[in-house]
C-alpha cells in the first residue's frame, strides 16, 4: 500500500496480490471487493487500466466482473477524508493525528478490500505526509526505510509486516507524537525496542503504561511460554477513540485515558485498567493475531481467551481474591444483566445486523468465564497443555470455537461435548441448592437443581456441564473431607453438575458442617441456597476460602437491603442490618487480611445489584433510600471502627501506584463513603478536608464524587475549584463531567442538559459522551429513571443526536435502557416511550436500529 497522508484528500494506492483458494470451487467470474465511503479514481488488472464496464461500484462494494483463474495482481487508487470521518472508524483524526481503526470492518473504509478476518495477506506499507503535520509516520511490522522528500518538506516511511494477517489487524499512524522508549529482552534472547508515543510534554505519564507493557511480556513467557515476535512493539495513544484499545499487530492503539497516569491526574483505578488493557492488547498477538478468527462468529475465541488471559495476569500481579471480587461483581453488574434482558444471545452469537453491537459483556466476560471452567475440569496441567497444543496446531490459521475446544479435549482426555452448549445458549443457569444433615447417619445431603430461564430467542434449554467448587466447613472453620458415601472421595472439591437434577451424599460428618458452595465463582450462575442468617455470619467469620467468605457478605448485604425495599414499600421503618454490621466489624478489623479485601467486604452491594436480584416491578428511588439508610446503619453502628481506620489508613508520604498502597487508600476510601452517609458536622468537615488535602487524584476524585452525592454549600465550592484545576487536562475535565452526572439531587437532569453544551464537551469524542452522557444512564439510577421521564428523554435524544455522527457509541449509551422491562409499570411505560421515539426516526444507522428493535421486541 502507498498512502499519501492529506487532511481532506488521503489517496490510498493499493497492489493486491490475489489467488483463489484452492480449497474452494470457483464459482463466478467476479470479484467482489468491500469498500465503503471511498473515492475510486483507478483500477488496474495485471498492468491493464480497466474500463468503466468492466466494474461496477455501489455504496458497499467494487465488483470486478471478469478476474483470471490463475494467481493475478490488482490495483486500485482512492481517495478518503479522514478530517470529515466522525464515527472514527477507517482512517480518522484526532486532535490533528491521523489514525486508523479497521476491527471489525474499517478496513473497507480505506481501500477496497476482501474485509475478513479468514483473508490473511502480507502488507508493506509507504506512507508519506507534510514532515510539520506528521513528522512520525507508523504502521505495522518492522520498520525498513524512512527519509525525507520535497527538500525536506515532506516525511516518509515504509513499514513491512512479516506475518500474514486479517485486514482487521491493520494500522496507520502519522502525527507529530513524541515518543518515551524502552527495549524488552525476549526468552530467546532477541531485543524487542519499544516505544510509546503520547502527545508532546505527556511523555512523563506513559511509563506505568511502559512498565506495564514489560511486565506484561515476561507474565505471557512464563505462564503461556509465548514470545514477542517482531523487533518492534509501537503503541500510540489518542483521544479521540470509540473503545479502550486496539491490538493491531505490532501497533496498538490506545484511548489516551488507558495510557497516560500520574499520581495527580489518574486514579489508583485507572493506573490498575491501564496495566490490565495494556496487558490484554498485548496478550492478543498470540490469542488474536497469531491465531485469529475464521469469521466474527467466533469473536469470543478471540477475545474471551484474552479476557481470561489479562485477568490471570492482574490476578497474578496483584491479589487473585480481590481480583476475583473485582472480576465477578462485573460480570455481575453487565452481563447478567444483558442475559437476563432482550439484548441476551449467545457468547458465539448465530445471527447480527452490526457486528460493532456484539463486543458486548456475554462475549468478553461470559466467555472469560467458560476458558476459566474449562481450566477447571482439566486442572491446570492439562489446560496449560491444551492451550499448548492449541497454538501449536493452530498458529498461522484463522479458527473456531470447536478448533479450540477441540485441543482441550485431546489435552485432558476429557469429552466437552455438553460443555460446548455453553456456547450455544444464551440465559444465566440458576443453581438452586437444598442443603439437609443428618445426624443419625453423619451424613449431608446436597440437592442441586439446574434451572434454565428462558431467552427471546429460544425457550427449550438443555442442561449444562457446570463445574462447582465446594466446601463443607467444620465448627472450627476446617474444611472436611468431602467423601461421598459410595465411598469417592472428590479431592479438587469440584462438582460436576451435568444433569437438571443431581443429588450428592456426604458421609462421614459427626456434626452438621456449614457448606460453601460455589467457591472462587467456580461457574457463571446464580446460586441460591436456603441458609440460615448464622450461618452466613459463620461463613463470613470463618470460611477459609475468601472468595466465598466475601460472598457471604456480599449475600448477607443483599438479604439485608431486600428487607429494608420490602418495608419501604409497605409504608414501614426497618431497622434491620445491625448483625450485619457487627458480623462485618471483625472482618474489618483483621489485620491479616489485605485491606484492599476489606475494602471489598465494606463496599455494599450497588443499587443496580438489587434492582437485579428484585428482577420486576424495580422502584430505583426505593432501592436508593434502602441502600442510604443501610449505609447510615453502617456509620451508625460501627463508626468507631470506620472511624479509627479512616486514620490508619492514612498512606502518608509520597505516592506510589502498587496493589498495597492502593489497596489502603480503597479502603480509606470506602470507609469515607460510609462515614459520608450519616451527614454529621463532623462527617461533612471530614469530607471536604478529604477533599481539599488530597494529594493525589484517588482521593480527589473519590471526595469530588462524594460530595456530588449529597449537595451541600463544599459541593459548589469542589466542584468549581476542581474545573480551574484541571480545565485544560482533556483528561482529568472527565472525571469532573462524570461527578456531576452522578449526583442523585433532581437538578441533575437540567445540569447535564447545560454541560452538553459546555465548551470542553465534545460530542465528537467518546470519552466525553461516555463521562457525561453513559455516566448518567449507567451510574445514576435514580436520576436516569426519574418518575417522570426526563431522564430517559435526555438519554434518547443524546442517542440520536450521536447517531449521525458515531453510530457505534450511540448503540452503546442506548443499551443503558436494557432492563427498562424490569421496572414498575409508570417508568416502564415512560422507558419504552422514549425507545419508541427513537424507533420512529428516520435514518438510523444499522448500529442503533438493531439495539432499538431488539430493545423493542424481546
Ligand atoms: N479488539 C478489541 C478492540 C475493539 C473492540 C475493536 C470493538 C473494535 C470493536 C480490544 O482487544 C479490546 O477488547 N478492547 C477492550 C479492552 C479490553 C481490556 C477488554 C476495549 O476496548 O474496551
Ligand atoms: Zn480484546
Amino acid at each position: 500500500m502507498q498512502v499519501a497522508l492529506d487532511p481532506r484528500h488521503t489517496r490510498v494506492r493499493s497492489k493486491l496480490r490475489i489467488l483463489h483458494n484452492p480449497r474452494s470451487p470457483i464459482e463466478a467470474e467476479a470479484l467482489h471487493l468491500n469498500g465503503e465511503l471511498l473515492e475510486l479514481e483507478k483500477v488496474t488488472l495485471d498492468k491493464v487500466d480497466l474500463k468503466r464496464g468492466a466494474f461496477h461500484v455501489s455504496d458497499t462494494e467494487l465488483v470486478v466482473h471478469k478476474v483470471p483463474d490463475r494467481p493475478f495482481t490488482l490495483e486500485l487508487t482512492t481517495f478518503v477524508d479522514p478530517e470529515a470521518n466522525m464515527a472514527l472508524q477507517g482512517l480518522y483524526r484526532s486532535r490533528g493525528i491521523y489514525c486508523t481503526q479497521c476491527e471489525a470492518q474499517g478496513f473497507r473504509r480505506i481501500t477496497y478490500f476482501l474485509d475478513r478476518p479468514d483473508v490473511l495477506a502480507r502488507y508493506t506499507v509507504r506512507l508519506e505526509a507534510d514532515i510539520d503535520e506528521a513528522p512520525v509516520l507508523l504502521s505495522n511490522g518492522n520498520l525498513i526505510e524512512r527519509g525525507v522528500l520535497d527538500r525536506g518538506k515532506r516525511a516518509y516511511a515504509v513499514w513491512k509486516d512479516p506475518f500474514p494477517k486479517p485486514s482487521y489487524l491493520f494500522a496507520m499512524v502519522g502525527g507529530d507524537l513524541a515518543p518515551i522508549a524502552s527495549t524488552f529482552k525476549t526468552m530467546s534472547g532477541r531485543e524487542v525496542d519499544l516505544r510509546i508515543y503520547v502527545e508532546h510534554g505527556k511523555e512523563a505519564r506513559a511509563h506505568w503504561a511502559m512498565d506495564a507493557l514489560k511486565r506484561a511480556m515476561r507474565w505471557d513467557e512464563q505462564r503461556f511460554g509465548r514470545e514477542y515476535d517482531l523487533d518492534q512493539f509501537n503503541i500510540v495513544a489518542v483521544n479521540d477513540f470509540n473503545m479502550g484499545a486496539m491490538e493491531n499487530k505490532g501497533l496498538n492503539i490506545f484511548n489516551d485515558r488507558l495510557i497516560l497516569a500520574s499520581s495527580e491526574t489518574a486514579t489508583d483505578s485507572v493506573f490498575e485498567a491501564i496495566e490490565s488493557v495494556v496487558a490484554h492488547e498485548y496478550f492478543h498477538n498470540w490469542t488474536g493475531n497469531r491465531i485469529t478468527c475464521r469469521d466474527w462468529f467466533q469473536l469470543c475465541l478471540k477475545e474471551g481467551l484474552t479476557v481470561y488471559r489479562d485477568q490471570e495476569f492482574s490476578g497474578d500481579e496483584r491479589s487473585r481474591t480481590v481480583q476475583r471480587i473485582a472480576d465477578v461483581r462485573q460480570l455481575k453488574a453487565l452481563q447478567f444483566p444483558e442475559d437476563a434482558g432482550p439484548l441476551a444471545h449467545p457468547v458465539r452469537p448465530e445471527t447480527y445486523i452490526e457486528i460493532n453491537n456484539f463486543y458486548t459483556s456475554t462475549v468478553y466476560e461470559k466467555s472469560a468465564e467458560l476458558v476459566r471452567m474449562i481450566a477447571t475440569i482439566l486442572g491446570r496441567e492439562a489446560f496449560r497443555a491444551g492451550m499448548d497444543l492449541y497454538f501449536e496446531r493452530h498458529d498461522g490459521q484463522a479458527a473456531t470455537v470447536e478448533d479450540f475446544v477441540a485441543c482441550f479435549e485431546q489435552a485432558g482426555g476429557r469429552d466437552l461435548k455438553q460443555f460446548m452448549t455453553w456456547y450455544k445458549q444464551a440465559g444465566t443457569p440458576h443453581l438452586v441448592c437444598a442443603f439437609r444433615y443428618d445426624k443419625v447417619a453423619r451424613a449431608a445431603v446436597l440437592q442441586v437443581d439446574q434451572v434454565l430461564p428462558a431467552t427471546p430467542s429460544d425457550t427449550k434449554k438443555k442442561p449444562l456441564h457446570i463445574p462447582m467448587r465446594i466446601g463443607l466447613v467444620g465448627h472450627n472453620g476446617h474444611d472436611l473431607e468431602l467423601r461421598l458415601d459410595n465411598g469417592e472421595v472428590i479431592r479438587d472439591g469440584v462438582l460436576h453438575i451435568t444433569q437438571r437434577s443431581q443429588t450428592y451424599r456426604f458421609a462421614g460428618l459427626p456434626t452438621r458442617p456449614v457448606p460453601s458452595l460455589l467457591r472462587g465463582f467456580s461457574a457463571p450462575v446464580n446460586l441460591s441456597i436456603d441458609l440460615p442468617d448464622r450461618d452466613l455470619e459463620f461463613l463470613l467469620a470463618a470460611d477459609s476460602d475468601l472468595f466465598n467468605r466475601w460472598q457471604a457478605a456480599n449475600t448477607y448485604a443483599t438479604r439485608t437491603l431486600l428487607q429494608i425495599v420490602q418495608a419501604l414499600s409497605a409504608g414501614k421503618r426497618s431497622q434491620r442490618g445491625s448483625t450485619y454490621a457487627r458480623a462485618l466489624q471483625a472482618n474489618l478489623l483483621d489485620r491479616t487480611l489485605e485491606p484492599a479485601y476489606r475494602a471489598e467486604m465494606l463496599k455494599l452491594p450497588s443499587q443496580s445489584d438489587i434492582a437485579r436480584e428484585l428482577a420486576q416491578n424495580v422502584d430505583p428511588a426505593l432501592i436508593h433510600r434502602a441502600h442510604r439508610q443501610l449505609t447510615r446503619l453502617l456509620a451508625n453502628t460501627i463508626g468507631g471502627t470506620l472511624e479509627s481506620l479512616y486514620s490508619e489508613m492514612d498512606v502518608g508520604g509520597g505516592y506510589s501506584p502498587d496493589a498495597a498502597s492502593a489497596g489502603r487508600r480503597a479502603l480509606r476510601n470506602a470507609v469515607l463513603t460510609v462515614l459520608s452517609a450519616r451527614g454529621s458536622a463532623a462527617d461533612i468537615d471530614r469530607l471536604a478536608a478529604h477533599y481539599s488535602s488530597a494529594t493525589n487524584m484517588t482521593d480527589q476524585a473519590h471526595a469530588l464524587i462524594l460530595l456530588c452525592q449529597s449537595p451541600s454549600a463544599e459541593t459548589e465550592r469542589a466542584v468549581a475549584s476542581f474545573y480551574e484545576q484541571w480545565k485544560s487536562d482533556h483528561l482529568v475535565i472527565d472525571t469532573w463531567f462524570a461527578a456531576q452526572a452522578q449526583s442523585p439531587h433532581n437538578s441533575t437532569v437540567a445540569r447535564v442538559l447545560e454541560l452538553t453544551k459546555h465548551p470542553l464537551y465534545a460530542m465528537t469524542t467518546p470519552n466525553k459522551v461516555r463521562a457525561l452522557i453513559g455516566t448518567f444512564a449507567l451510574a445514576n439510577p435514580v436520576q436516569f429513571n426519574r418518575p417522570d421521564g426526563a431522564g430517559y428523554e435526555l438519554v434518547a435524544d443524546q442517542v440520536l443526536a450521536l447517531n449521525a455522527i458515531n453510530p457505534q457509541v450511540a448503540a452503546r449509551i442506548l443499551g443503558s435502557f436494557r432492563s427498562w422491562r424490569a421496572l414498575e409499570p409508570g417508568r416502564r411505560r415512560l422507558a419504552k416511550k422514549a425507545l419508541q421515539k427513537i424507533c420512529r426516526q428516520p435514518g438510523l444507522s444499522r448500529d442503533v436500529f438493531e439495539i432499538v428493535t431488539k430493545m423493542l421486541e424481546g
